[in-house]
């Protein structure tokens, strides 16, 4: 699909349909062009309102923001695609930020476009295939078209991120192993000179003494693998930043397994991985002027005769021994062996994503990522900066009470608290036990168990897969870039 830019007042540019915002219930701006109808149609601007014989699409929404514009390009063009149309324009809505409003109307069509339909046998075609962009803007402000044509590339770039993140997540365990996401990465690398990928196998966990990882991995038939990849910019780097995923390309539980209704979407447990590989996809494409790494610890979690056991002590990569108590609680062992090893590589910031705790999702919600750290001036900022990008942030705080959770009888640290409550805290509490005190206020935990797949459609992201962590990621290192 494409999207153009075409610097025209909105009439004078012929398409097959128009859309036209309604902001604020505001029903008589000067791209209005039905109010007489309106109150017939009893529409009173907060809605979609379809004409199809005058062939105009109105959206109503509340206030000119990022996630509001995303949210109406989504829907234009889920509604308009039924149609036997090639095309639909737009005017420019300009809310604070020039390239950031176009970044949002590019990521709403390109998010709210994307499909999985690769198991379906007959594939839905649709005629819709490019949007026009008027330069005519709502409130009279003149277009910046460099600003505008920037935002669309960027917004572009940051959508397909996502939606390379999501076809990662929606594939089947069956054929999305820990091998096929090594050999995904190393295709992901070799699209750009800018990116380099090392893949390391069983023999390379075991020198490392990544023996949690290891555990974990071990009732399943295929072998785990340590995916990392670079990016480095062009010139001097300005920051060293280091994402760590979870990809646990299936998650059974193991032998504490979970029931049938809770295993069911366990594909998802790899959307870390996949968020830290669609953000290199990103920043190479954005060309950011940083070196960013992807630390993925990539295996299953699986049961059989050979399965890691509640009982059984782990003795870290960091020396760190753990009491496993319940072997669903493996993807804390993975990151901690993870997180070990990504220190070694001295990163200024240092980031790690997973679908961690199902208690996250019952105490943030669905829609929410988790955030936590030591560092509460980062996580604010984070939260602050990353808000453009539309994903919803709750900071949650370490205390010393929740800390006392996780003490083993038998080992330095227990995978599972001793209380029932505080759950997705307890679990970033057990990760920080793996961050060396230098680079404690440099890491940032982020839970994305809610919005990293979806059971039922919210905004514009379809059922299954969302590219959680990608967007806000970006967003963030954007941001900072243009800070630096
Ligand atoms: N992968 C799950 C967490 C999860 C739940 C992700 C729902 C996405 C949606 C994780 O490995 C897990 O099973 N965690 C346990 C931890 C518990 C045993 C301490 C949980 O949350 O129940
Ligand atoms: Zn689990
Ligand atoms: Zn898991």
């Amino acid at each position: 699909m494409k999207l153009t830019l075409v610097d025209k007042p909105i009439d004078e540019i012929s398409a097959d349909f128009e859309v036209i915002l309604v902001v604020d219930k505001n029903l008589e701006h000067k791209f209005i062009k039905d109010s007489d109808k309106f109150e017939l149609l009893n529409y009173k601007g907060d809605t979609n309102l379809l004409l199809l014989e005058s062939k105009r699409l109105y959206i109503g929404i509340k206030k000119l923001e990022s996630d509001q514009i995303r949210k109406a390009l989504a829907s234009a063009y889920n509604t308009l695609k039924v149609y036997n149309i090639t095309n639909f324009k737009v005017a420019s809505y300009l809310g604070e930020c020039t390239t950031k409003s176009y970044m949002a109307l590019a990521e709403g069509l390109y998010l709210g476009s994307y499909e999985f339909n690769k198991y379906k046998s007959e594939k839905k075609k649709y005629t819709l295939k490019e949007i026009f962009i008027s330069s005519s803007e709502f409130s009279g402000k003149t277009i910046n078209l460099q600003k505008a044509q920037n935002g669309l590339k960027f917004g572009k770039i940051i959508a397909d991120a996502t939606n390379y993140a999501k076809d990662g997540v929606n594939e089947i365990p069956e054929i999305y192993t820990p091998q096929k996401m090594a050999s995904e990465a190393e295709i992901l690398a070799a699209g750009y000179d800018s990116v380099e990928c090392e893949i390391y196998d069983e023999e390379f966990l075991q020198e490392q003494n990544m023996n949690a990882f290891l555990a974990v991995n071990r009732s399943s038939v295929h072998p785990p693998r340590l995916i990392h990849l670079v990016y480095k910019p062009d010139g001097e780097a300005k920051k060293r930043v280091v994402f760590v995923g979870k990809g646990l390309t299936y998650d059974s539980g193991g032998l504490s397994l979970k029931p049938s209704d809770y295993m069911l979407t366990m594909k998802c447990d790899k959307s870390g991985a996949l968020a830290a590989m669609g953000i290199i996809k990103g920043a190479a494409e954005l060309e950011l002027p940083f070196e960013i790494h992807a630390v993925i610890g990539a295996t299953e979690n699986m049961i059989g005769g050979n399965s890691y056991k509640p009982d059984d002590v782990l003795i870290s990569r960091s020396g760190v021994t753990i009491e496993v108590r319940n072997t669903d609680a493996e993807g804390r062992l993975v990151l901690a062996d993870c997180l070990s090893w990504a220190q070694e590589l001295k990163p200024d910031l240092l980031i790690d994503m997973a679908t961690l705790t199902g208690a996250c999702v019952v105490g943030l919600g669905e829609f929410t990522i988790g955030l936590l750290g030591n560092n509460e001036e980062f996580k604010l900022e984070y939260k602050k900066v990353t808000k453009a990008s539309g994903e919803l942030m709750s900071v949650l705080e370490f205390n010393d009470y929740l800390r006392e959770l996780i003490k083993s009888n038998i080992a330095d640290v227990s995978n599972t608290a001793s209380s029932r409550y505080g759950g997705t805290t307890t679990a970033g509490l057990f990760l920080d036990k793996f961050i060396k005190d230098e680079y404690k206020d440099r890491w940032l935990h982020l839970d994305i168990a809610g919005p990293a797949y979806l059971e039922k459609a919210w905004g514009y992201n379809q059922i299954g897969a969302t590219g959680a962590g990608v967007r806000a990621n970006l967003y963030y290192l954007y941001n900072l870039a243009k800070e630096s």
